[in-house]
């Protein structure tokens, strides 16, 4: 069966005092938690001492964004591979906010994907639909789309081990507003279904499938209980151990 996998994105906040505080705090109070397998996305700065701080521990270190060339001229950008020498197991991909506002597309998502996988990290490729596409009766289009250019040529061996999607409903990101499980649970069905399609019944069986849009420790069981949703991508929550730790527990299987 799989196991939930629960991150925390931490987005553009807290400093490298700050992080290693909240890390620590989660090494402590995590370290008898089973069941699930939990990450943390900081900001690049502060990837290197908190995968130095979560040493020895269960939690993985992610990174936020990843670029898709190993090295060169390509000024700002950071590459898998100095990722993972930086002690980075995870890099989140295709999030709406990159899409939104820096211009990643299906197409640059899927060569994130397959750049981070390449170098040995796992990949969480972002989707998610807008209000106005929801409105429109287009969601399930519009995911479609996203996994078809986000998937590009990746093997399904590859898949079944380092491979999340994570369903990131945009109308429901930093809003407070959270989808209902059954409006999650549909989507999360139709994406396993294209993954059946796609790599077979196995793989897709394996891959985990994360919610993510204003996830919080009052709504996250509910969440965590469909059957179809195998973990979250915690934004706003993740800031605050107590919250964290609250949500990492509700995704524990019953
Ligand atoms: P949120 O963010 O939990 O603050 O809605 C989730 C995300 O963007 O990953």
């Amino acid at each position: 069966m799989r196991t939930p996998f629960v991150v925390g994105n931490w987005k553009l906040n807290k400093t490298i005092a700050e992080a290693l505080a909240l890390v620590t705090e989660l090494k402590n109070q995590l370290g008898s938690v089973r069941g699930v397998a939990v990450g943390v996305a900081p900001v690049f700065t502060a990837l290197h001492s908190v995968a130095k701080r979560l040493e020895g521990s269960s939690i993985a270190t992610c990174a936020q964004d990843v670029f898709w060339e190993s090295s060169g001229a390509f000024t700002g950008e950071v590459s898998a591979p100095l990722l993972a020498d930086a002690g980075v197991t995870w890099a989140i991909v295709g999030h709406s906010e990159r899409r939104q506002f820096f211009g990643d597309t299906n197409e640059t998502v899927g060569k994130k994907a397959r750049a981070a996988l390449a170098a040995g990290l796992g990949a969480i490729v972002c989707v998610g639909e807008m209000l106005a596409e929801r409105d429109a009766g287009r969601t399930l289009d519009i995911v479609d789309s996203q996994l078809a250019g986000g998937l590009v040529d990746i093997a399904g061996d590859v898949a079944t081990q380092r491979l999340v999607i994570a369903y990131e409903p945009v109308w429901a990101i930093g809003t407070g507003r959270t989808a209902t499980p059954a409006q999650a649970q549909e989507v999360h069905a139709h994406i396993r279904k294209r993954l059946t399609e796609q790599y077979g019944a196995q793989v897709a069986q394996a891959v985990r499938i994360q919610y993510g849009g204003s996830v919080k420790p009052s709504n996250a069981e509910a969440l965590m209980s469909q059957p179809d949703i195998d973990g979250a991508l915690v934004g706003g929550a993740s800031l605050e151990a107590s919250d964290f730790i609250a949500i990492v527990k509700a995704a524990r299987p019953s």
